[in-house]
């Protein structure tokens, strides 16, 4: 049993294979959070502290640790709800009434019933705990029951309260093409705010939270969650004065008023959040392994060729079959048409919208290029952008209401292009029958959704930041069910929608438009703490590399790549026939290990030279795999140690370097580590090991 209730159904104990959670219901109906961390045996341990106020200017509401601070009375601490009730009461005053346990698919459920004291407004707070997993997931739904309306002004979906100070809190920043940038700082008094206002979640930071004590990849006690959401959201860390951490998340209150009709009801957006006494790398491996069993679609990737990189908006229905025979000698298992094939769309000013093919760049058709790429044995995809519109588009000519705008306002444009409201019922219409149509008429298996701009000017509705997104998820969802073969791909400008929210409705995630192999390393760093291999899409391009300008040998492109899902956007036309040897081999190998890379457990290895190596490790079952990277070697460097992890001691593997082969035991290899000597600019290996029978 992962929940137990005890001391007359007032302590809530949860606990997975290794981590416990705790909050109680204290005499006056209060949430309180009582524990967060390492696994905990019996509830009955657990005592509810009396409360009592520290001075007059610090009323007791301040300074206890609440499970869910709702707006109103003696608290000036962040709060989780805000509403405003019709008669312009702005404060809730909650009453505690029960709980429900449930058994679910993944694990127990624990729901807990809160009503205000005095309008019919309700609370339900559900605690879901993936005890295999060592993970929990909170999420919060509010229902109007009354008979007049009711204004949700805030919704955070949790409240962690963590029992230490100085803490060190990551994330990520960036912008388009340096996404995932990851920054550390120290947490101190004060309050550390993330957030994104555009209307999609990543670019700039990213919806989790990771905090830590000192920790390494494998010691040190972290606490992390990651919000499912792809819209704004915001997240908070705050150094109380009162000897805590605490730390909120969930839809961004900027902007942001939702008006609950009378028995509507608003669901939170869930938190995963788990704890680890072994560092960063337990993280990753609790929420990689959940991510991909319980969250994303089943099933290997596809090796995909993407042609965007080498003809950009000049497609054409003679040149694209090219690249499909070529990209198909080379071993792609999918060929994917980007922008450029539909209406007017000869650049960013005309055609999103319109989306019919365009005669003059295939005038037999799009069946032409569809059937000569089926019969090359590769599946097919296409690019769209749904939820955009040219002004010089059909369909804007058509429809100018349909835009986000202002009547009395210029309309701002980005990338020469409007964002559709796609709250509206029409326009949802609109999109979800175009996508269909496609699907329908054409044979394709892969869908590229892409998103190149933020959301402005929304209107008088102040919810479209969260209802815009969650029509882009019904959509597809619904798309899905109709077309359940097809796979979709979530890019918003590269890296720009990427979470937890977005991981369970898409199958495939564009990390970044940057693609020069030695960023990539930094951006699938980061990326690999929170999102699991199987959703970081990596592509080899052509150099010089168009974002950096930088040249770096083909072997370390593919190298890079291979770290993910393996995508190739090079011009294969231009290949040499060198260049094409060496990527038939390099895809050849990728399809060897995928299931070693999208589905093992992954390992960011420590690297003890002063060199700074770059060293990842990837496991499942009995095989594995090593990339090692050295972007610049000075010479005289004495090279590395790679310290491999995850082995069985006393077996026996072998491992087939470049040299050849040699045997180690599982032992030798974790502590004494194998030794490894790059040199020259760009330098990359892989290095394969299995365990011998
Ligand atoms: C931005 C994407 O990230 C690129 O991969 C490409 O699809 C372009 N949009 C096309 O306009």
């Amino acid at each position: 049993m992962s929940i137990t209730v005890s001391q007359k159904d007032s302590v809530f104990l949860l606990s997975t294979n290794s981590t416990s959670y705790v909050f109680g219901v204290d005499d006056r109906g209060l949430l309180r959070h009582l524990y967060w961390g390492g696994r905990l045996p019996r509830a009955e341990d657990l005592e509810m502290p009396v409360l009592t106020e520290v001075s007059t200017n610090d009323p007791v509401l301040e300074i206890t640790p609440e499970e869910f601070p709702v707006h109103g009375g003696l608290r000036y601490k962040e709060h989780c709800l805000k509403v405003m009730f019709a008669d312009g009461t702005r404060e809730l005053v909650y009453r505690y009434c029960g709980y429900d346990i449930r058994q679910t698919e993944t694990g127990e459920e624990l729901i807990l019933h809160l009503r205000d004291e005095h309008y019919a407004f309700l609370i339900d707070l559900r605690y879901t705990v993936y005890p295999a997993y060592d993970l929990m997931e909170r999420s919060v739904t509010v229902q109007n029951q009354s008979e007049e309306p009711v204004w949700i002004e805030k919704l955070h979906s949790a409240q962690f309260h963590i029992p230490y100070e100085n803490l060190t809190f990551s994330n990520v920043h960036g912008h388009w093409g340096a996404e995932q940038q990851r920054f550390v700082q120290p947490v101190s008094y004060g309050k550390i705010v993330i957030e994104n206002r555009r209307g999609i979640s990543s670019h700039n930071h990213n919806p989790y939270f990771v905090l830590d004590r000192g920790a390494t990849e494998t010691t040190g006690q972290v606490y992390f969650g990651a919000l499912r959401v792809s819209g704004n959201f915001s997240g908070v860390v705050e150094q109380t004065q009162y000897g805590e951490t605490l730390v909120q998340m969930g839809l961004n209150d900027h902007d942001w008023l939702l008006e609950l009709a009378p028995g509507e009801r608003l669901e939170a957006p869930g938190i995963l959040y788990g704890y680890s006494a072994s560092g960063f790398e337990t993280m990753s491996h609790h929420l990689h392994r959940f991510a991909r069993e319980r969250i994303m679609s089943a099933g290997l990737r596809p090796v995909l060729y993407n042609s965007w990189e080498a003809t950009e908006f000049h497609v054409n229905s003679r040149d694209q079959i090219q690249l499909a025979h070529r990209a198909q000698e080379l071993g792609a298992e999918l060929f994917v048409l980007d922008d450029g094939w539909f209406g007017e769309r000869h650049s960013t000013q005309n055609g999103l919208g319109d989306w019919y093919v365009n005669e003059g760049k295939f005038p037999n058709g799009l069946e032409e290029l569809i059937d000569a790429v089926k019969s090359l044995g590769m599946k097919f995809g296409i690019w769209v952008e749904p939820e955009m519109v040219n002004p010089k588009a059909q369909l804007y000519q058509a429809h100018p209401d349909w835009i986000y705008h202002y009547d009395t306002r210029v309309t701002d444009t980005s990338r020469v292009q409007y964002v559709l409201n796609a709250t509206r019922p029409e326009v949802r219409e609109f999109i979800y029958t175009m996508l269909d149509n496609l699907l329908t008429r054409y044979d394709i298996d892969y869908i590229k959704w892409d998103a190149n701009r933020p959301i402005s000017q929304t209107g008088p509705q102040r919810d479209v930041w969260h209802k815009h997104i969650r029509t882009v998820y019904e959509v597809v969802e619904s798309l899905k069910k109709k077309h359940p073969n097809v796979l979709f791909e979530a890019c918003a400008s590269g890296g720009g929608r990427i979470d937890y929210g977005i991981l369970g409705i898409f199958d495939d995630f564009w990390t970044s438009d940057n693609t020069d192999a030695y960023d990539r390393l930094y951006i699938q760093d980061a990326y690999s703490r929170i999102y699991p291999i199987k959703a970081m899409r990596a592509w080899v391009t052509d150099c010089p590399n168009f974002l950096s300008g930088r040249v770096i040998p083909l072997k370390f492109r593919f190298h890079s790549a291979m770290m993910g899902s393996l995508g190739i956007g090079c011009n294969i036309l231009k290949f040499t026939p060198e260049e094409t040897e060496l990527a038939k081999e390099m895809i050849r190998r990728y399809k060897q290990i995928r299931p070693i890379i999208q589905e093992g457990t992954f390992y960011r290895l420590e690297n003890p030279s002063c060199e700074r190596y770059f060293l990842y490790e990837y496991l499942k079952e009995s095989e594995g795999v090593l990339f090692a990277f050295l972007p610049q070697s000075r010479v005289g460097h004495r090279g590395t140690t790679v310290r491999l992890r995850g082995l069985e001691e006393e077996s026996v593997y072998t491992v087939t370097t470049e040299e050849g082969e040699i045997t180690k035991s599982g032992g030798y290899l974790m502590r004494h580590g194998l030794a490894l000597r790059l040199t020259g600019d760009y330098a990359s290996t892989m290095i394969r090991f299995a365990k011998k029978e």
